[in-house]
């Protein structure tokens, strides 16, 4: 039962976060990049493939804006500890649903940050056969990259801070801000909450 102090509580509006890229931008961006896909890939059936959790909201509007045949498949991965995370190892803890042997294969994800993640899924999907492995990103955090991720279309650049909402969560939380917000103190937000090292 909501209280009605915690009715009062705005998580939109919640002092800890500063706004990046409002809910408008985002918005119009992807109508650019919906339009440029929908272009390059008529009749090519795309499969998109959505990272959980973080590029959902994301592929859900993206797919929206483009205007031609397609289909929609997610994986879920993480990556080992701190240690390993250096070495680009990567477990994948959901796997497809189909083959994607022939198709052409648009890898959607919330954000580039060092790269470790991307490489090896793009890698991976490229053994599997697919006729194309095209990446379609939201942020590309260009600053902390350690791989070299070809981005092919890309939402924003932007500087080297941790950023949250439109699915990007610190510890879980904030993913439901329809907007991308820095957060400005960490240790702040963590409060109370279970840590999580989930994509
Ligand atoms: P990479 O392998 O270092 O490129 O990690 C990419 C993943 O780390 C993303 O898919 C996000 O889940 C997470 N990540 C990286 N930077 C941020 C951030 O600023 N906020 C929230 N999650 C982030
Ligand atoms: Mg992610």
């Amino acid at each position: 039962m909501a209280t009605p102090t915690a009715q009062m509580y705005s998580e939109f509006t919640n002092p800890n976060l500063e706004v990046l890229i409002s809910q408008q931008q985002i918005s119009e961006r992807i109508k650019e990049l919906g339009a440029q896909i929908a272009k390059e890939y008529a009749g090519l059936n795309p499969l998109l493939i959505g990272v959980l959790k973080g590029a959902t909201f994301f592929l859900s509007d993206l797919l929206r804006a483009i205007d031609i045949p397609l289909g929609i498949e997610f994986m879920a991965i993480s990556s080992y500890g701190m240690s390993t995370r250096t070495s680009g190892e990567v477990r994948i803890l959901k796997d497809l649903d189909v083959a994607i042997e022939g198709r052409h294969i648009i890898v959607v994800e919330d954000i580039v940050d060092t790269g470790l993640t991307l490489s090896y899924l793009l890698a991976n999907l490229k053994s599997r056969g697919a006729a194309t492995v095209k990446l379609v990103a939201l942020l590309d955090k260009y600053d902390r990259r350690e791989r070299d991720v070809p981005i092919d279309y890309l939402g924003f650049p932007i500087p080297d801070h941790f950023v949250v909402g439109y699915g990007l969560d610190f510890a879980e939380r904030y993913r439901n801000l329809p907007f991308i917000a820095i957060l400005k103190n960490p240790d702040e937000a963590q409060l109370g909450l279970p840590m999580s090292s989930s994509s």
